[in-house]
C-alpha cells in the first residue's frame, strides 16, 4: 500500500476507499467518491469556522502555534522587527524575497508618489459625523477609491493590478490621518515626500502649525515595528474575508474593505481597543484578581488573551512588550502596563488559562503602547489595518494567480423544513420564532 494514502472504511457499505495525502491534507472532494449508492451526493467534510481546513496553499506567512513561530517568506519575525522596516516586508511579501538596494529605493518611491488621494476624497470624509468610528470611514473611504479606480476591476492584468498594490499600501495612511483629522476637527495635512513611510504617517496624523513636521525617532521606529509584526498572519478571519471576496474577481479597493471590516471585529483587530476598555475597567492591579475571576466563569473573555493558532505566546507579543519599553522611554510609563503584567502573570499561573493555552497575543500589549505613542483607542484597529493591507494585498495576488483556486463558495448542511405548503396568510397562525 503506498504509505502517502488513506485507507477508508464505509461501514454503512463495507467498501474501502484509498485516498491521496499531501501536506498533511487529504482533499474534500477525493471524499465525493464515498456514497451509499448511485443517488447519494457523496461525503463532504463539515467544518463550522474553518478549525481544520486548508482553503489554500501558501507561501507568504509561516505559523508553527505550538512552538511559537512566525516567519514571513521564511524570515523569522524576530530578525525582520530588529533589521527591517515595513516597507522593505511589504516588498517581502509581495514579491517573496528581500530588495536589494536599487529595487527598495524604486519602492519606497513608488510608495511614496502614491500617498496623496484624490481631492473629492475630502468632500466624502467631511460627509461623516465628527464621531465617526475611525475603521468606519477607513472601510467606507478605501471602498468609495473603487470609484475613483475603475481600471482596478482588470484583476488579471499584473502590471494593473501591481499599480492598484502600490496605490492602496501608499494610500492607507493617508485615509487613516484623515480619519483622524476629521474626528479631532483639525485640517487635513498633506503627505510629506521627504519623510519615511511612518514619519509621513506621523506627519499627517500630527502636524500643526510647524512649518515642517519632525517625527520623533523612537515613536517612528516602535510604529514601524509595530507595522512590521501586523503585516500579515496567514489566513485569519480578515485574510480569509480577503480571498473570498477576491475570489469573485472584484476590485482590490472593494476585497481590502471587505477584509478590513472583519478585522474590525472585537475578536479580531478590535481588539486591542477591547484591551484597553478591559484594562480601564479592572482600574486597578488589586482589582485584577476579581475581573480574572469573572473570565474564569465564562461571564467575559481576557481581550488580547487566547488564539486559534498560538498556543505557546505569540512572539509578535513579546516584541511588542519589548518596544513599548523603549517608548516608555520616550513617553512616560503607561500606568495601564502595571495592570497589564499583574493580568497576564495571574493568567500564565492559573489552570483555567494554562489548560486552554490562552497566553497574551499581538492586542495585548500594542494598544498599551499605542496610547503611550499618543493614539486614541478608536484608531488602534486603524492602526493595525495599515499595516495588514500589504498582507491582504500578497494574499490576494497569490489567490489570483493559484490555477487551483476558483469563486469560493462552500456547501452546507440543511437543516431546515422538508417541502412544504404555502398557507395563504388568512390561514396562519402565530408562531413564536
Ligand atoms: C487577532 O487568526 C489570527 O491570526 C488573528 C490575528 C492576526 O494577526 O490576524 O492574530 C489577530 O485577531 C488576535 C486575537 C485577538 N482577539 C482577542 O484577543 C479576543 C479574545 N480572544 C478570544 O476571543 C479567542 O481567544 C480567539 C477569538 C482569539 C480565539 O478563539 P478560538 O480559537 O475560537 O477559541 P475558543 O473561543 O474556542 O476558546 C477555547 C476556550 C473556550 O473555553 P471552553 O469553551 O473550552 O470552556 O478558551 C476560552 C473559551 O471560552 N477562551 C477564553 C479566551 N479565549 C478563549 N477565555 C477567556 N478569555 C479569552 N480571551
Amino acid at each position: 500500500m503506498a504509505e502517502n494514502t488513506l485507507t477508508i472504511t464505509d461501514n454503512r457499505t463495507n467498501k474501502t476507499y484509498t485516498v491521496p495525502v499531501e501536506n498533511g491534507t487529504i482533499r474534500a472532494m477525493d471524499l465525493r467518491q464515498i456514497k451509499t449508492g448511485p443517488e447519494d451526493f457523496g461525503l463532504m467534510t463539515y467544518d463550522p469556522a474553518f478549525l481544520n481546513t486548508a482553503s489554500c496553499k501558501s507561501s507568504i506567512t509561516f505559523i508553527d502555534g505550538d512552538k511559537g513561530i512566525l516567519r514571513y517568506r521564511g524570515y523569522p519575525i524576530e530578525v525582520l522587527a530588529e533589521h527591517s522596516t515595513f516597507l522593505e516586508v511589504a516588498y517581502l511579501l509581495l514579491f517573496g524575497e528581500l530588495p536589494t538596494e536599487k529595487e527598495l529605493k524604486q519602492w519606497v518611491y513608488d510608495i511614496t508618489h502614491h500617498t496623496m488621494l484624490h481631492e473629492t476624497t475630502k468632500k466624502f470624509m467631511e460627509g461623516f459625523r465628527y464621531s465617526a468610528h475611525p475603521m468606519s470611514m477607513f472601510v467606507s473611504t478605501i471602498a468609495a477609491l473603487s470609484s475613483v479606480y475603475p481600471e482596478a476591476k482588470n484583476v488579471h492584468d499584473a502590471a494593473n493590478r501591481m499599480h492598484q498594490i502600490v496605490r492602496l499600501i501608499g494610500k492607507v495612511p493617508s485615509i487613516a490621518a484623515m480619519s483622524y483629522r476629521h474626528n479631532v476637527g483639525f485640517p487635513y495635512v498633506y503627505p510629506d515626500n521627504d519623510l519615511s513611510y511612518t514619519e509621513n504617517f506621523m506627519n499627517m496624523l500630527w502636524k500643526m502649525v510647524e512649518p515642517k513636521y519632525a517625527a520623533q525617532p523612537a515613536i517612528a521606529r516602535a510604529l514601524d515595528i509595530l507595522f512590521i509584526l501586523h503585516a500579515d498572519h496567514e489566513q485569519n478571519c480578515s485574510t480569509s474575508a480577503m480571498r473570498s471576496v477576491g475570489s469573485s474577481q472584484t476590485d482590490p479597493y472593494l476585497a481590502v474593505a471587505s477584509a478590513a471590516s472583519a478585522l474590525a471585529g472585537p475578536l479580531h483587530g478590535g481588539a486591542n481597543e477591547e484591551v484597553l476598555k478591559m484594562l480601564d475597567e479592572i482600574g486597578s492591579k488589586d482589582k485584577v484578581w476579581d475581573y480574572v475571576k469573572r473570565a474564569k466563569e465564562g461571564h467575559i473573555k481576557l481581550m488580547g488573551f487566547g488564539h486559534r493558532i498560538y498556543k505557546n505566546y505569540d512572539p509578535r507579543a513579546k516584541i511588542i512588550k519589548w518596544s513599548a519599553e523603549q517608548v516608555f522611554q520616550v513617553t512616560g510609563r503607561n500606568p495601564k502596563l502595571d495592570i497589564a503584567l499583574e493580568l497576564e502573570r495571574i493568567a500564565l499561573e492559573d489552570e483555567y488559562f494554562v489548560k486552554r493555552k490562552l497566553y497574551p497575543n499581538v492586542d495585548f500589549y500594542s494598544g498599551i503602547m499605542y496610547q503611550a505613542m499618543g493614539f486614541r483607542p478608536e484608531m488602534f484597529t486603524v492602526l493595525f489595518a495599515i499595516p495588514r493591507t500589504a498582507g491582504w494585498l500578497s494574499q490576494w495576488q497569490e489567490m489570483l494567480t493559484d490555477p487551483e483556486q476558483k469563486i469560493a463558495r462552500p456547501r452546507q448542511v440543511y437543516t431546515g423544513h422538508d417541502v412544504r405548503q404555502f398557507v395563504p396568510i388568512e390561514k396562519r397562525t402565530a408562531v413564536t420564532v
